[in-house]
C-alpha cells in the first residue's frame, strides 16, 4: 500500500496532530507510535513499523481494510522519509508494544512523548542503530521473523563473508528455510550463533522439543539465514571418536610431476619397458602415513555448519570431543593429526528430545555449553497453514487434522496414547492420500496413525481420539 503526502496532511491537520502522543524506537528495531482514536475519546492504541525495507506496518483499522491509506499511515510515516509517497507492506494485526529505548517524538513532532501504553527506558542508542536496514534482494525473506536491528546487522554481515568466500559446490548445500516461527525460538536460536561484535564470540544453540515439531527443520533454517552448507551427525553408540575425526591412511608420498614422469616414459621407450607397470610400481612404492578426515573434521576445517541431533545420545568420548570446539578457544585436538582452529564462520547446533526413551540426561558441563531453546510444536492456524501449503489439501481437511493433532498431543501429555502418534509428518501423509482419493478422512488418519502400533491398546485408544474428531 502507498502512503500519500495527502495522507500525511491529514495527520498533520490540527485536530489530529494533538491525538499523537509520540513516537519510540523499540528494543526489538521497531519504530512504535502512541495515538489516541479520536477526540471523542481517551482510548489509545499503537501502530508499529519494521525499519527493514520493505518496511512492514503492523496496524488495524477499518481503512485499512477497505485498502485504503488512513491518517495513521501518514503519521507513522513520519517516522520514515520525509519523501512521499512511500510504499509500504501491511500486516492487519493487533500490536503487542516493546520496551521503547529512545523517544524520537521531539524530533518528530518537536514536543515531549506522552506515553500510556508504551514503556519507555531510554537506553544509550549507538547513532546507527536509529538507521533504516536495507535488506539485498536475496534476503528480504529475513524480514517474516522479526530479528532485533543489532542481530539483524550481524546476519547480514556474516552473510556478506559468506556470499564472497563459498564455493559453488558450499552454496549448493545452504538448505532452504522452511521454519515457521510460533513464538521467538528463531530469533533465540540465531542471536548465541552471533555473540560478540562480529559474532566472534558465538555459542551454540541447543534446540530441545518432541518428535516433530521443527527442530531438524529450524537447524536448516539457521543454516540458512547465515548461508552455511550444512554436516549432520547422529548422536548414537555407533558415532565414536574415529568416525568422527577420521583415521590414518596411506597416501602416496608424492605426485609424479609430469616432467619426472615424461623423462621416464622416454627412458623406458629406449630400454624397451612397459612404462605404465613401471610407474605405478614407483607411485605404490612410494607411501606415506597420511589421514583421512572424518566429517566432523571436514566441517570444522571448512568452517560450515555442523548439526548433531540426538545429542543427548553422544558418547561421552565424543561429547568430551566437542568441549573445546564449544567454549572460547573454539579449537578440535585430533591427536594423529593437528590441533584445528575452527575458522571463524564455523558454527554447530545441537538438537534433542527431552525423555525420550533410551537416552540419558545430557551431562551438565556438556548441557552448559549451549544456549538452550525450546523449539514447540506448531500451533493450531499455523499447522492448519503449514498442512495445506505442504499438501495442497483442501483447508477444512487442514484445519481438522491440526485440531486432531492438538488432541493427540494432550493425549500423549496424559500418557493415554504413545508417542508414536504425534508426528506432523503423519499428518501430511493423511493429507496427501485424502488429496488422491484414498479414503475418508477417518479411515486414511486411523490407518497411517495406528497401523504402526504393536499395542493393540494404544491402537485402539489412538483410533478413539481420530474417531472423536473426524467421526
Ligand atoms: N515450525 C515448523 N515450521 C515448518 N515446518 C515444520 C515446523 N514444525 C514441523 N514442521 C514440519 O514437520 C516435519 C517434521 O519436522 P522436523 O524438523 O523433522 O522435526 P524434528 O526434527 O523436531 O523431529 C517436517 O516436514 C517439517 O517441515
Ligand atoms: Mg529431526
Amino acid at each position: 500500500m502507498k502512503i500519500y503526502p495527502k495522507n500525511r496532511k491529514t495527520a498533520l491537520d490540527h485536530d489530529h496532530e494533538s491525538l499523537i502522543k509520540g513516537f519510540g524506537l523499540g528494543r526489538d528495531g521497531k519504530i512504535y507510535m502512541e495515538y489516541q482514536f479520536s477526540s471523542n475519546t481517551d482510548k489509545r492504541t499503537i501502530i508499529a513499523v519494521t525499519k527493514t525495507r520493505p518496511q512492514t506496518v503492523f496496524h488495524t483499522c477499518p481503512a485499512v481494510q477497505n485498502e485504503k491509506p488512513c491518517w495513521h499511515l501518514g503519521a507513522i510515516s513520519l517516522a520514515l522519509t520525509n519523501s512521499l509517497p512511500i510504499e509500504v507492506e501491511i500486516q492487519e494485526q493487533e500490536v503487542t508494544p516493546s520496551v521503547i529505548i529512545k523517544d524520537m517524538t521531539q524530533d518528530i513532532l518537536d514536543k515531549q512523548g506522552d506515553f500510556e501504553i508504551l514503556e519507555v527506558i531510554e537506553e544509550d542508542v549507538p547513532e546507527e542503530d536509529a538507521e533504516i536496514i536495507d535488506l539485498p534482494e536475496n534476503a528480504t525473506w529475513l524480514e517474516q521473523y522479526g530479528f532485533p536491528s543489532a542481530v539483524l546487522k550481524k546476519i547480514l554481515a556474516f552473510r556478506d563473508k559468506q556470499e564472497n568466500s563459498l564455493t559453488d559446490e558450499q552454496k549448493a548445500r545452504i538448505p532452504n528455510p522452511e521454519y515457521i516461527q510460533s513464538g521467538t525460538e528463531l530469533i533465540n536460536a540465531v542471536s548465541p550463533m552471533l555473540y560478540g561484535k562480529q559474532g566472534e564470540a558465538w555459542e551454540a544453540p541447543l534446540l530441545i522439543g518432541p518428535k516433530g515439531s521443527g527442530k531438524s527443520t529450524m537447524a536448516e533454517t539457521l543454516a540458512a539465514i547465515l548461508m552455511l552448507p550444512v554436516n549432520k551427525i547422529m548422536g548414537g553408540i555407533d558415532i565414536n571418536k574415529d568416525s568422527l575425526l577420521g583415521s590414518k591412511t596411506l597416501v602416496p608420498a608424492e605426485e609424479l610431476d609430469i616432467i619426472t614422469e615424461a623423462k621416464l616414459r622416454e627412458g623406458c621407450k629406449r630400454a624397451g619397458i612397459e612404462p605404465d607397470v613401471m610407474i605405478q610400481r614407483l607411485r605404490s612404492s612410494q607411501m606415506r602415513v597420511g589421514f583421512d578426515p572424518g566429517i566432523l573434521v571436514q566441517a570444522v576445517e571448512k568452517g560450515e555448519l555442523l548439526v548433531i541431533d540426538e545429542v543427548n545420545m553422544l558418547i561421552p568420548e565424543v561429547t568430551s570431543l566437542l568441549h573445546g570446539l564449544l567454549d572460547w578457544q573454539k579449537t578440535l585436538p585430533v591427536s594423529e593429526y593437528k590441533t584445528i582452529e575452527a575458522p571463524a564462520s564455523f558454527r554447530l547446533v545441537g538438537c534433542m528430545n527431552f525423555g525420550y526413551s533410551g537416552t540419558k540426561a545430557l551431562n551438565e558441563a556438556f548441557k552448559d555449553r549451549f544456549r538452550p531453546v525450546k523449539v514447540p510444536h506448531l500451533k493450531e492456524t499455523l499447522l492448519a497453514e503449514l498442512i495445506s501449503e505442504k499438501t495442497k489439501c483442501n483447508e477444512s481437511v487442514a484445519e481438522k487434522l491440526a485440531i486432531l493433532f492438538k488432541a493427540l498431543a494432550e493425549g500423549v501429555e496424559n500418557g493415554d496414547l504413545p508417542e508414536a502418534v504425534l508426528s506432523v509428518r503423519s499428518l501430511f501423509r493423511i493429507a496427501r492420500e485424502e488429496v488422491d482419493g484414498c479414503g475418508t478422512l477417518k479411515s486414511i488418519a486411523t490407518s497411517v496413525l495406528t497401523e504402526g502400533l504393536e499395542d493393540d491398546f494404544e491402537a485402539k485408544q489412538t483410533s478413539d481420539v481420530i474417531e472423536a474428531h473426524l467421526g
